[in-house]
């Protein structure tokens, strides 16, 4: 079977963990701090703050500025933690549509969505693919709001040539097994401002700057040293994850482009791509198959696919009882026609030739 992901360790981080097992410092400690140091090195960010997941990563920026009803733009089509986060901080997510090539945040309805309560956009930089920052720092200087960039799934994209983790305000990853990079559970804010730092690391573990001293309500966000140290580890191959990844993403766009039916996914102008996710769009009408159709006939020939997302944010049921049923036509074709193929960095030529040559084969009939 070519599975949709490869979650293994390699021998280098499994030994990494176990020394922090044998130190007995299982706590945060100094290997967070050490992650904290490379990984903000890494993407060219000034500061790094480690915490639980990328749900906290995004909580800690959100609670540094938001006040209760702030308004903020969030792309429907993303997981739904960009959203949730913006609420347990105290705002409200106002959900916009998303470009019809590139499946990011669509900046002309989220100008038309943009109040004077609106205090932030949350660009999602989706499957690995990278919102075009120079457009979304000029609509943000317009509007004079703040910019939290969702890295979760674009760990190494660039913009311009630069890691889009040294563009501030707040970037945030997620370090899920499925993700380029991946600890277990970890996340990752990074900012370029000083005081954002402070208090985020205050936000991570009670409010607390001296032991049992609370100065400002926080929560307990910590990583674990075991995490730190296997992030650690793993950002040393995290170069060749990556072009193992640009590779398999460049090598589905040859071998599937052409086929009717079949939409692929682009890649914004000055951007490189992570490839996170191939997600392709299927049109029974020109293709034959419908996503569902595809998906079955991917699992009989023993490749693997997943649906990312099957709804937007606007859909989901428990948005639609707190705001109300609304339409975001791009985001909902997505929901209908979208499929993600295997695209991860334990892939050879041989598995992708194969995953193209199964779909290239249906197509056919
Ligand atoms: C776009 C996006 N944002 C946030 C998250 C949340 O990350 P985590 O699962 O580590 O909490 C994810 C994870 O799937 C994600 O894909």
């Amino acid at each position: 079977m070519i599975g949709i992901a490869d979650t293994r360790l390699t021998e280098a981080e499994i030994d990494a963990a176990v020394d922090v097992l044998r130190s007995g410092m299982l706590r945060q400690g100094p290997q967070v701090a050490s992650f904290e140091q490379d990984f903000a090195a890494f993407v060219g960010a000034r500061h790094a703050v480690a915490s639980i997941n990328g749900t906290t990563a995004l909580h800690i920026a959100f609670a540094c500025f938001l006040k209760p009803g702030d308004e903020v733009l969030v792309p429907s089509f993303t997981f739904i933690a960009t959203a949730t986060m913006v609420i347990a901080a105290g705002g409200v997510p106002v959900m916009c549509d998303v470009d019809p090539e590139t499946w990011l945040i669509d900046l002309d309805d989220a100008a038309a969505k943009t109040t004077d309560r609106t205090r932030a956009i949350v660009p999602v930089h989706l499957f690995g693919n990278v919102c075009d920052i120079d457009a979304v720092k000029a609509f943000a200087d317009r509007h004079d709001l703040q910019i939290v960039w969702d890295a979760a799934q674009a760990h190494g994209a660039t913009f311009d040539g630069r890691d889009v983790g040294s563009f501030g305000d707040y970037v945030t990853y997620s370090f899920y097994p499925t993700k380029n990079m991946f600890v277990g559970e970890g996340g990752m804010t990074c900012t370029d401002q000083e005081d954002s730092d402070a208090q985020m690391r205050l936000l991570r573990e009670h409010g607390m700057p001296s032991r049992y001293r609370h100065t400002m309500l926080g929560y307990n966000y910590r990583m674990t040293d075991v995490a730190a140290a296997i992030g650690r580890a793993q950002l040393k191959r995290l170069p060749d994850m990556l072009a193992r990844r640009r590779r398999n993403g460049e090598r589905l766009l040859a071998g599937l482009h052409g086929l009717p039916g079949l939409t692929l996914p682009t890649v914004t102008p000055r951007a490189h791509h992570a490839w996170h996710q191939f997600c392709v769009l299927v049109d029974k009408e020109g293709f034959g198959l419908d996503r569902d159709e595809l998906a079955a006939f991917l699992r009989e020939n023993e490749v693997g696919s997943a649906v990312h997302y099957p709804m937007g944010l606007h859909q989901q049921p428990v948005f639609v009882e707190m705001y109300g049923e609304h339409h975001l036509p791009v985001t909902e074709h997505l929901a209908d026609t979208i499929l993600a193929l295997p695209v991860h960095h334990g892939l050879s030529d041989g598995d992708i030739d194969q995953v193209v040559e199964v779909i290239r084969e249906v197509a056919a009939d």
